[in-house]
């Protein structure tokens, strides 16, 4: 293929491209031919099998909303030690029916001021205790012959004190230092710190930092990780080639790191600016234009209202997937009040929103669970903020009497009452304190719901992602304690090494691993033999006369599914009208009028 078709791909969207770069960059188009060049340079560099892949998405553009995708996302050190031992164990990975692989950074970063691979010192080269670029090629080139996607984080809103930039700008070069946000006295910044939110109150305090010169460097994160100053093109140009690098090593998704916060305005809060979306904008363009076929997959974890702009319009989209981090987190409430009437509502925001938005669903990641949930909504019963977020702190972390939850608490902050919560899904459902306590009865309710948030999470539209454990049911790990770089940091709680040996006991069913996995296993195979579970599905929300059970509906070319979850320990019985219908999961008919769901029960009907 020549570059007829660069050309023809940059024509279709040369006029947008100029006209926003030109705008945010004041007409400086040096840069701009800089950048257009540079997209040249990528799509020079990318391989024929990709450039195929490339064609052949965009002949099937609808290729990631089927129901036939499951997702993994994991950290390749904890779950095969080096890409290759990634590589070794996909075999394990397509056992559990996975065909979207997310890997947690993996780029170079100095050991101890990391922030778990996300303060990146060379985003050309992967960390050296985890193998080269060329494996991670490899990795993903084996990824595509299993038929698996592969998704990469990038993290572009800041970089390692230790990359070549900050070195330069530590060292006091004055075009380094443009990267970033320098100052030379606290002028500035004290403006900023009127406005500007804290990432990590407690671990990292500010957002700014001073250095041993008397400098002060902008860092919303930690301390080591410096922001990068996207209102300079340099920026700007060299991190999306960046991006287009590691597109060309053969990833698929690229999940844009921290996204809401690349741009910085003065007297603002720093989030989820205007100009972020321009920004994004021109990445997705970019992305069209060198490598159609990859994905880009926003990070943007706020309030409801503020996530669903980074699609952009149909017309011009910005992120073609974003994490459904609402839906999850009103899920963790809802087990805490056994209360569904929030989760509605949330559903009825999702589905109004059009089809093409898609979401990717979880109930864990690497990170904690902030309580992001819709408080002006609450306060109709007397839910206030504060005290809402201490109740669902105090449950999770089984200080509330009768709770069987193990969590732990992240960047607690006094002052606002702002704690966030970690902990495996296992861990936060019972199932550690049960095996602990060897109660089984705790264990039997433990394990119902932890299948019923699963079978949840999978009856959402888009794609479910696993993290990586879950599937065995892998509680806390309480390691982190005792090591040094991570002891201040709770999310190591849920972020400990997969545990092949208890992993191993997968296939006994008369097991904790085997009962979550093969029960898991069921329901995804049943989620992909029906088409109503596609991305695409009409979804509404039913009313199931009982405030702890969920029911949804899902419609596609005739097929009608009728889903419920029961929130609470205690059995329920639902009436949702006439008719038979067929339970997908035990088989056999039941009737409308009387659902009998167990304590945290569930069903899967079809019409
Ligand atoms: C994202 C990551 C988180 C990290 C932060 C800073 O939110 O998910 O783990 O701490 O970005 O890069």
């Amino acid at each position: 293929m020549e570059n007829s078709v660069f050309t023809a791909r940059l024509d279709n969207c040369y006029d947008e491209l100029k006209w926003l770069y030109c705008e945010l960059y004041h007409n400086d188009m040096e840069a701009f031919d800089y950048f257009v060049q540079m997209l040249e340079t990528q799509w020079n560099a990318r391989k024929d099998a990709l450039r195929a892949i490339d064609e052949k998405r965009l002949a099937e553009p609808d290729w990631y909303r089927s129901n036939k995708l499951l997702g993994m996302m994991m950290y390749p050190a904890n779950f095969g030690g080096t890409l290759k031992g990634v590589q070794e164990k996909l075999s394990y990975l397509t056992e559990c029916g996975i065909n979207y692989l997310h890997l947690m950074p993996l780029l170079d970063s100095p050991k101890g001021k990391s922030d778990g691979g996300y303060a990146v010192s060379d985003f050309r080269k992967v960390r050296p205790d985890l193998g080269t670029m060329e494996d991670l090629a490899e990795l993903a080139d084996a990824c595509h012959e299993k038929g698996m996607v592969l998704c990469l984080d990038f993290v572009l809103n800041h970089t390692s004190e230790e990359h070549a930039w900050a070195k330069a700008a530590r060292a006091g070069d004055p075009v380094a230092r443009s990267r970033y946000f320098f100052y030379d006295n606290w002028d500035i910044p004290n403006e900023f710190e009127k406005t500007v939110p804290q990432v990590f109150p407690t671990t990292a305090p500010g957002n700014f930092t001073k250095l041993e010169d008397g400098q002060i460097v902008m860092t919303s994160f930690y301390p080591f990780q410096w922001d990068l100053n996207y209102a300079n093109p340099m920026v700007f140009n060299d991190m999306v080639e960046n991006l287009l690098y590691l597109a060309n090593q053969g990833m698929d998704v690229i999940r844009l790191d921290a996204v809401p916060y690349i741009w910085k305005e003065l007297g603002t809060d720093c989030r989820n600016l205007p100009k972020v979306h321009t920004l994004v904008r021109m990445m997705h363009l970019a992305v069209q234009i060198v490598c159609p076929s990859v994905l880009l997959l926003g990070e943007v974890v706020m309030e409801p209202k503020k996530v669903a702009p980074y699609f952009g319009t149909v017309a011009k989209p910005e992120c073609d997937m974003l994490y459904n981090v609402t839906t999850m987190c009103t899920t963790w409430h809802t087990v805490a009040t056994r209360d569904v009437r929030l989760l509605k509502r949330q559903m009825e925001q999702v589905t109004a929103l059009p089809e093409t938005c898609l979401f990717q669903n979880y109930l864990r990641c690497h990170d904690d669970i902030g309580w992001g949930l819709d408080y002006p909504w609450l306060e109709q019963f007397s839910i206030t903020e504060v005290a809402h977020k201490k109740y669902l702190n105090d449950w999770f972390t089984g200080k509330l009497p009768g709770s069987w939850s193990k969590g732990e608490l992240y960047n607690d902050d006094p002052r606002l009452g702002d704690a966030r919560l970690c902990g495996t899904t296992a861990s936060l459902t019972g199932l550690e304190k049960a095996a602990e306590t060897k109660e089984d009865a705790l264990m039997d309710q433990s394990l119902l719901c932890f299948w019923m948030l699963h079978a949840w999470m999978f009856s959402q539209s888009g794609i479910p992602v696993l993290y990586s454990g879950d599937e065995v049911a892998q509680f806390n790990d309480n390691s982190y304690k005792a090591d040094p770089d991570k002891m201040d940091d709770s999310r190591y709680l849920h972020r400990g090494n997969f545990d092949w040996e208890k992993a191993a006991l997968r296939t006994d069913i008369s097991t904790v691993q085997g009962k979550a996995f093969s029960f898991l296993r069921k329901l995804e195979t049943i989620r992909t033999e029906h088409p109503a579970f596609r991305s695409d599905a009409i979804v509404t929300v039913l009313d199931t006369g009982c405030d702890s059970v969920l029911g949804i509906s899902r419609k596609y070319n005739g097929e009608e599914l009728l889903l419920l979850f029961n929130f609470s320990e205690k059995p329920v019985t639902c009436n949702l009208g006439e008719g038979q219908v067929l339970n997908l999961i035990f088989g056999g008919a039941e009737d409308l009028r009387n659902i009998d769901l167990t304590g945290y029960g569930f069903r899967w009907l079809a019409c």
